[in-house]
């Protein structure tokens, strides 16, 4: 059955914004997974424009599900995860300029770096993810690199309408096949919310999805626990 990983960096947006200590990330966890989250998910920045370095620790140390920590391949990076040992690293490409993470990780460009960078990783027992976009290369060399899992990039699924969004669908579900037969378990996320979620939940062997922005926003009129509620519910419903 397909679970939920559930991105909580937009409540951290808003503590960022006066940077305070409220609302602390940490503690919305905690609804998160009351509300069914199977795992959390951050993105430690570069900018630490959201999530900041005590989040992450805390988060490893409270948290009961699973830690999916989203970050660069970056050397500050690999000593902050080495001495974190999250459950999970998605890597995923970072811009400072961008708003959120705009598109997959090129693994074909970066082969040699990223095959001694997920060695490290797994080295210390974590599983490596890599963010691509739907595209056969991107997956034999997600692959070929010696990535555990691949998430494949929904957001062009998410910002597209008719038949162009039922074309994306088609290389998703595709690709989620291909990933499958060669021994990459499938996430996949970035922009699904309640309305589109069900055709990517019902994929067959789904393994999660990401949420974020919608869950969060939903959040802000029904609250955490039953916005991640709703989203599991909808993911299970297949
Ligand atoms: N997966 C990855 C790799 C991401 O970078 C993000 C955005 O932080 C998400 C999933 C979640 O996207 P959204 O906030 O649009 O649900």
């Amino acid at each position: 059955m397909t679970t939920l990983g559930v991105n909580i960096d937009h409540i951290a947006n808003v503590r960022q914004a006066r940077k305070t200590v409220e609302p602390d990330p940490v503690q919305f966890a905690f609804l998160a997974e009351l509300g069914g989250a199977d795992s959390i998910t951050v993105h430690l920045r570069e900018d630490r424009r959201h999530i900041q370095d005590r989040d992450v620790f805390l988060l490893k140390d409270t948290i009961k599900t699973q830690l999916n920590l989203e970050m660069a391949a970056t050397d500050e990076m690999l000593g902050i995860s080495k001495k974190l040992l999250p459950d999970y690293v998605t890597l995923v490409p970072e811009k400072r300029e961008e708003v959120t993470t705009e598109g997959g990780l090129d693994v074909k460009k970066n082969e040699k770096n990223l095959k001694n960078f997920v060695k490290i990783l797994k080295n210390s027992n974590i599983k490596v993810s890599a963010f691509i976009d739907p595209e056969s290369n991107q997956i034999n060399y997600s692959k070929e690199v010696g990535f555990d899992f691949i998430e494949l990039h929904t957001g062009r699924y998410a910002d597209l309408k008719g038949d162009a969004q039922y074309e994306e669908l088609q290389k998703i579900i595709e690709s989620t096949y291909l990933a499958n037969d060669i021994g990459l378990v499938v996430n996949a996320g970035h922009g699904l919310n309640y309305q589109n979620v069900k055709k990517i939940a019902s994929i067959n062997n789904m393994n999660e999805l990401n949420i974020g922005h919608s869950i969060v926003a939903r959040a802000l009129a029904v609250g955490l626990e039953k916005s991640v509620r709703q989203m599991k519910s909808l993911i299970t419903s297949n």
